[in-house]
């Protein structure tokens, strides 16, 4: 009894055969006597009929102690179900399985929660789906996003593949190189006292590869960074991540573009125009406030620094006089908006550093806000023009410096984006994506903290060649060679053409981000070493392989496009890890472990 079919396959043109099934019991009705089962595998459903005038007694006593996602293989020919019986909503919906024979291959106990009614699963609680995820895995709509991801890594594959490239596994087991993100550390058992570190990404490994002459690396590679998670972000994560010689950040973009035009085709049959925009850092930040924009829709930032500079609001006029910016945005359509909503705004723009958030809301052909007494009638003219203000209109400010105004609005814009969403002003369409490149970021920003300048990508960004003579002199106005691609608001990679010259590399480390010599040679010795053995010119970038499929998939959590993810807290629900081991593997580890006391 060997499976003929999948449960997705039978139409009426089989009427009449003879067919097998295998797979689960999706669901169970009992009507007139009759039992009809929902046999379900990984490809779709087929309704199989038990009558008990044609079957044996202890086959259809078999059949009617059968339980949701009992694993069975049944035999029977296969006919036109009844007038008026059919199942659109399924393509094996005009015929069902008559069953002569049944076994049960296995037996399951009664489920922690339903995979059949996609109603009620799609509200079950997260934590009992990672629990028992291989249930959760049944669900049609996780299997669907597992086969989609699948496809985008072979489409991925194929497509690099065609365009030379290797793909190179690069080691779990690397050295710690502590630079952004926490790393995870694991203890050697020869090597008493020391660590492997597991890779934030294989960027130093790809970059040594173009020093070996692969020319065209890549991988679809496993990162690990000890961070705090987010729908975005887990502990382990998984990058397409290439690296290429002799090139120009213009080919970068183009191999990229063509790749994710690929991938859409693929995965959506979509075609993603290309080349995509391109939009420098200052110009994303002034515009969207954000340096990943969301440009689906508009409620762009303008600038008023130079009419409110010698406004008599003080706010305003204060803010530029010591050197800020006056920023506004008009979300038009919500001057609805309660006084206490306008709290809850204001309190959600502090926790991002502002220190107030004021408005004007146009209604009944008035401007309703405190501080429209102190505008002069220039100033109020300059801002009807500019935010084309209309009735209905609400508008929101930030007087601070540039950065922190542009981020605090453009928090604002996304918060105020979600409000005309869930009151069904805004609406987007599913199958809209908007690429753009964000580029000329700064190579450096500065750590009031430390005093100290860092890289605001990783060390290895080369930077924007007429500026390296400010590297030293002037460095936050150097640029780096640096890119991002953006869909939709979110940053689905980033990546840099590199830094090749070891003197540059060795001013880079030791001069403008201060990492003593000694510590240089330590942590990145080996680099500076193979760069004076003919480094060539190289680039290259990574894209979130999960970001990039929850895209795909409609889905604003990567969670549900990974097999068995982490919860927040970085637990797996499943195999309860992480979890204490034995003394005696501590011991061989050469571990000594104190768990400070909570008090
Ligand atoms: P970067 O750190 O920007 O660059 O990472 C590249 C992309 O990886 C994804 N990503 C994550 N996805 C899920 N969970 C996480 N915790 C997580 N962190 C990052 C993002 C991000 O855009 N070596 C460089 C690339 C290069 O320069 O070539 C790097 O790793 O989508
Ligand atoms: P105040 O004069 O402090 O009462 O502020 C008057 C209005 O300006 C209030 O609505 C504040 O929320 C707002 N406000 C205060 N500081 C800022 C700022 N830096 N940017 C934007 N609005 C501000």
């Amino acid at each position: 009894m060997k499976r003929t079919h999948h449960c997705n396959e039978l139409r009426p043109t089989h009427i009449g055969q003879m067919v097998t099934l295998t797979g689960w019991v999706h669901s169970r009705r009992d009507l007139g006597g009759l039992i009809f089962i929902d046999v379900r595998d990984r490809e779709g459903r087929t309704q199989t009929v038990f009558d008990p005038s044609d079957l044996p007694k202890d086959l259809f006593e078999r059949a009617a102690a059968l339980r949701s996602e009992c694993v069975i293989r049944v035999a029977g020919k296969v006919r036109q179900r009844p007038e008026g019986t059919n199942n659109p909503k399924i393509p094996t919906g005009a015929v069902e399985v008559m069953v002569t024979e049944l076994e049960v291959l296995n037996v399951a106990d009664v489920l922690p929660f339903p995979v059949d009614d996609p109603e009620v699963a799609s509200k079950v609680n997260e934590e009992l789906r990672l629990r028992y995820r291989y249930l959760d895995l049944r669900r049609p709509e996780m299997a669907r996003n597992l086969r989609l991801r699948s496809k985008v890594a072979m489409a991925t594959r194929q497509y690099l593949d065609e365009q030379g490239f290797l793909e190179i596994e690069t080691p779990l087991l690397f050295k710690s190189t502590p630079e952004g993100a926490r790393e995870f550390l694991v203890p050697s058992r020869v090597n008493p006292g020391q660590f492997y570190a597991l890779p934030q990404s294989p960027q130093q490994f790809k970059q040594i590869l173009m020093v070996g002459g692969i020319e065209r690396y890549y991988q679809l590679a496993r990162c690990f960074r000890d961070e705090d998670q987010r729908a975005d972000r887990q502990l382990e994560f998984t990058q397409i991540d290439l690296e290429m010689s002799f090139i120009e950040r213009e080919d970068i973009y183009t191999l990229v573009e063509g790749m994710l035009k690929r991938i859409w085709k693929t995965a959506l049959n979509l075609d993603v125009p290309t080349p995509f925009k391109r939009i420098s850092y200052q110009e994303a930040l002034n515009r969207w406030g954000i340096d990943k924009p969301d440009t689906r829709f508009g409620m762009e930032l303008v600038d008023f620094t130079e009419e409110f500079r010698a406004s008599k609001f003080k706010v305003f006029g204060g803010a530029v006089a010591s050197g800020g910016v006056v920023k506004a945005l008009n979300a038009k359509g919500l001057a609805s908006v309660t006084q206490g909503q306008i709290d809850t705004m204001t309190e959600y723009a502090k926790g991002f550093g502002a220190k107030g958030l004021a408005y004007i809301k146009v209604e009944g052909g008035e401007w309703k806000s405190p501080i429209v007494k102190f505008f002069s009638d220039a100033e109020k003219a300059s801002l009807a023009q500019k935010l084309k203000i209309e009735e209905g209109d609400l508008i929101l400010f930030a007087a601070d410096q540039w950065l922190n105004a542009c981020e605090i609005l453009g928090e604002i814009r996304r918060y105020c984006a979600n409000l005309l969403k869930e009151q069904g002003k805004l609406t987007i369409p599913a199958d809209r994506f908007d690429f753009l490149w964000v580029v000329d970021f700064p190579l450096l920003s500065f750590d009031k903290e430390q005093n100290r300048w860092y890289s605001s990508h990783h060390p290895f960004t080369a930077p924007v060649a007429e500026d390296i003579p400010m590297l030293k002199t002037d460095p936050k106005k150097v640029r780096g060679q640096h890119y991002d691609v953006v869909v939709n608001g979110v940053e689905l990679g980033g990546g840099s053409i590199r830094i090749h010259q070891p003197d540059v590399q060795k001013t880079v480390f030791e001069e403008v981000l201060q990492i003593p010599p000694e510590e240089t040679k330590l942590r990145f010795g080996y680099m500076l070493e193979a760069f004076r053995y003919g480094a060539p010119p190289h680039g290259g970038i990574a894209l979130g392989f999960d970001r990039l499929n929850a895209i795909l998939c409609g889905t604003p959590s990567i969670r549900d496009v990974i097999a068995f993810p982490k919860t927040a807290k970085g637990t797996d629900l499943m195999t309860e890890s992480p979890a204490a081991v034995t003394p005696r593997q501590l011991r061989d580890l050469h571990i000594d472990v104190k768990v400070a006391k909570k008090d």
